[in-house]
């Protein structure tokens, strides 16, 4: 039976926190209940023991065991913590780890996957304040589900509502089912580095040469090693999408900055793989000032930049190195050539004539190529699908 311990703070939505207990405990969820003090200005303890059946905790210092200290042991038996509805208030605490009663407490003391589930007006919520909490929490590891648009006490029909509890108990099973894949996974622990995005390489004050790429394939490969237990670092180049959550993202913007990015942390690393469309050259120099309209036809020198790639199969010691190959005609051999001269153990090729995948699209189709010659097809679907199924090969070949 899994333990969920629950932190109900100061908001409206704190009687969802009671359908939310219900709900669970019939799931067969071990609930706990803690209650802050605001929050016991909206619902009484009683009603969440009698649907618990357990102990209601409602202050750090009513200790209800002489043996345990409660917000120690509270975090230590709970396989998962949620925080809901979490207010804006409770969201500041924790960010800056203050601890002035049980929930703070707790938090601050446990390890233990936690789960928050804000409730508040949509301005409080939109606040710079309120969203910078937000992402230093995510960056710890905190999950956050995000609140729902609709009515709110307030009067506004706005976004701020606590997410439905069917939906926040559909992602506490997922969680479980998640961590047990996870649990089982080669990937678990180790270190992954993956790039994505096109690189910038800047001609003068305004112009530049970059590509299409949109980022979508490497991100996508990225939250997959995520899932997997991996702890990702994904060097980027300039594009539209968030940044994932519990993935460290290092936003780069010219091929040089890549190769540095990435070759400072190679040696940590246990796999890496480069879904980037990093550019071949750059100009030789970069202007000052702005090129000036002229008569006549303009020429621009270029340079080659770092092959990121080959440096990283030239300076390979234990790490497993996937790069992609993006062709437009004799993708086999190409594939097969990059394999080789870049030292990679695999390289995954996709048709980038083909308008309707690679590049910018929300879809691709793969191959990957492995160095005994073997070729694994990954049909036609949608990147963050086939960025899984990049993953499980990988996972079934890389310690062999
Ligand atoms: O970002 P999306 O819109 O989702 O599109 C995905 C994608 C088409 C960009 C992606 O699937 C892809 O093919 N990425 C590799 C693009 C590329 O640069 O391919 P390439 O064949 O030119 O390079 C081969 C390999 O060498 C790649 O792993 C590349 O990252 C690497 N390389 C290339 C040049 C360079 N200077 N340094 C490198 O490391």
């Amino acid at each position: 039976m899994k333990h969920i311990l629950l932190a109900v703070t100061g908001g409206i939505a704190a009687y969802k926190a009671i359908d939310l207990t219900s709900k669970l405990t019939q799931l067969g969820y071990d609930v706990r209940v803690m209650l802050s003090d605001h929050a016991q200005e909206f619902v009484t303890p009683l009603a969440f023991q009698a649907i618990s059946k357990n102990p209601v905790y409602t202050g750090t210092f009513k200790e209800k065991t002489p043996q345990d200290i409660q917000h120690i042991s509270l975090g230590d038996w709970a396989d998962a913590i949620i925080v809901a509805p979490a207010t804006a208030n409770m969201i500041a605490k924790l960010s800056v780890g203050i601890a002035d009663d049980l929930i703070t407490s707790t938090l601050l003391a446990t390890t233990t996957t936690k789960f928050v589930a804000p409730a508040m007006n949509v301005n409080m919520y939109d606040n710079p304040r309120t969203q910078n909490n937000i992402k230093i929490l995510k960056q710890d590891g905190y999950q956050f589900i995000e609140p729902g648009d609709g009515y709110l006490v307030c009067g506004y029909m706005a976004k701020g509502r606590m997410e439905e509890p069917l939906q926040i108990v559909s992602m506490i099973n997922q969680f479980f089912v998640n961590e047990k894949e996870i649990s089982s996974s080669s990937f678990l622990g180790k270190k992954a580095l993956v790039t994505a995005g096109p690189t910038v390489e800047v001609i003068d004050p305004v112009r530049y040469v970059s590509n299409r790429s949109s980022g979508k394939m490497g991100f996508a490969i990225a939250e997959a090693l995520r899932d997997k237990g991996a702890k990702v670092t994904l060097v980027s180049g300039p594009t539209q999408l968030k940044a994932p959550d519990g993935i460290e993202v290092v936003h780069v913007q010219s091929a040089e900055d890549m190769f540095q990015a990435v070759k400072c942390r190679y040696i940590e690393q246990d796999i890496v793989i480069k879904a980037a469309a990093v550019s071949d050259y750059t100009p030789s120099e970069v202007l000052e000032h702005k090129i000036k309209k002229q008569d006549g036809d303009l020429s621009v020198k270029f340079k080659r930049t770092q092959d990121i790639l080959k440096y990283l199969g030239d300076n390979k010691k234990h790490q497993y190195l996937v790069g992609f190959a993006a062709e437009t005609q004799n993708i086999e051999q190409y594939a097969q050539d990059k394999l080789e001269r870049k030292n990679a153990d695999v390289i995954i090729s996709n048709n980038v004539g083909d308008q309707s995948i690679g590049f910018n699209s929300d879809d691709n189709e793969l191959m990957m190529h492995f160095k005994d010659k073997q070729t694994v097809k990954i049909k036609k679907g949608k990147k963050v699908a086939l960025a899984r199924q990049i993953i499980e090969e990988l996972e079934t070949r890389w310690q062999q």
